[in-house]
């Protein structure tokens, strides 16, 4: 996909790595969409990125504002060539605490409704838009990127419900990628390890002293522009279909128990 020219869709474009992505891609000639619930947030982002950038407020797992905001997208910019996922929850806790309180059955519910439904939901739609575009001489009509975590992978201790949506996600990627090659559309993932954005402000100090320590080399967390250095590449690259891809500087959690 040829990013000058192009449209994108991000959801959690408000913030972190959704928002590195966005400016990166209207550096580089895109439009954006800016998909997510922050609502002043939201319009101060897309403000500060220029007039490339549009703001629409939505939260993922709300299916009918997720299709208003999407249909908004595709009448702003008149098509829709890309999709970046990144909107999601990161709550923590342990499915049985020390104090023997287990973890509640309606925050898990929400964490997969947002991280996972509404990520799969969001590829629904914006495919739905996707195979209207001219395939390119690839026969390429578009290209999702979805935001995992290499948690999804490593079973992070204290998130099981993260942790089941972002392996959830990891999941999707090869039966999307299969049930999307037949409209010109490529799905790929990006696992990062811990990256240095608000999503992580609220952790407890031990454990990121801990997830530091777990990373190889370069010892310390991502930057968001280097997600969004390989999220462009994913978008561009038409032979990379179908691939789960670890952004994490080696990083092997450790067994917390
Ligand atoms: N930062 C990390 O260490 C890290 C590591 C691995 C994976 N990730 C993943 O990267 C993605 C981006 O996270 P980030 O680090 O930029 O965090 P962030 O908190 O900076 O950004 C997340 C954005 O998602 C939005 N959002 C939350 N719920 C939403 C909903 N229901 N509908 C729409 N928008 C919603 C938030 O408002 C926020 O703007 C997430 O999927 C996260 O799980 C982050």
């Amino acid at each position: 996909m040829r990013i000058d020219g192009s449209v994108t869709l991000v959801t959690g474009g408000a913030s972190g790595l959704g928002r590195a992505t966005a400016a990166e891609l209207i550096l580089r000639g895109g439009r954006v969409a800016i998909l997510d619930v922050a609502g002043p947030r939201g319009e101060e982002t897309a403000a500060e990125l220029g007039p490339d950038a549009s703001f629409i407020a939505a939260d993922v797992s709300d299916a009918q504002a997720l299709e208003t905001a999407v249909g908004a997208a595709v009448e702003r910019y008149g098509r829709l060539d890309a999709l970046v996922s990144a909107a999601a929850l990161a709550p923590r806790g342990r499915i049985l605490n020390r104090a023997g309180r287990p973890y509640p059955l309606v925050d898990f519910r929400r964490t997969l409704e947002v991280n996972l439904v509404g990520a799969w939901n969001v590829a629904r739609l914006c495919a739905l838009q996707m195979i209207e575009n001219e395939p390119n001489d690839d026969g390429e009509r578009g290209a999702i990127v979805n935001v995992a975590s290499i948690a999804g992978i490593e079973g992070a201790a204290s998130q099981t419900a993260y942790v089941a949506a972002k392996a959830g996600l990891i999941g999707l990627t090869l039966p999307m990628a299969r049930d999307l090659a037949h409209w010109g559309i490529r799905v790929n993932a990006i696992a990062p390890g811990t990256m240095a954005t608000p999503i992580i402000a609220d952790a407890p100090p031990d454990y990121m002293e801990e997830l530091q320590r777990s990373t190889l080399f370069p010892p310390r967390f991502g930057h968001p522009d280097e997600f969004a250095a390989l999220t462009l590449h994913l978008l561009e690259n038409a032979l990379v279909n179908a691939e789960v891809v670890r952004l994490d500087a080696g990083t092997r959690m450790a067994a917390w128990s």
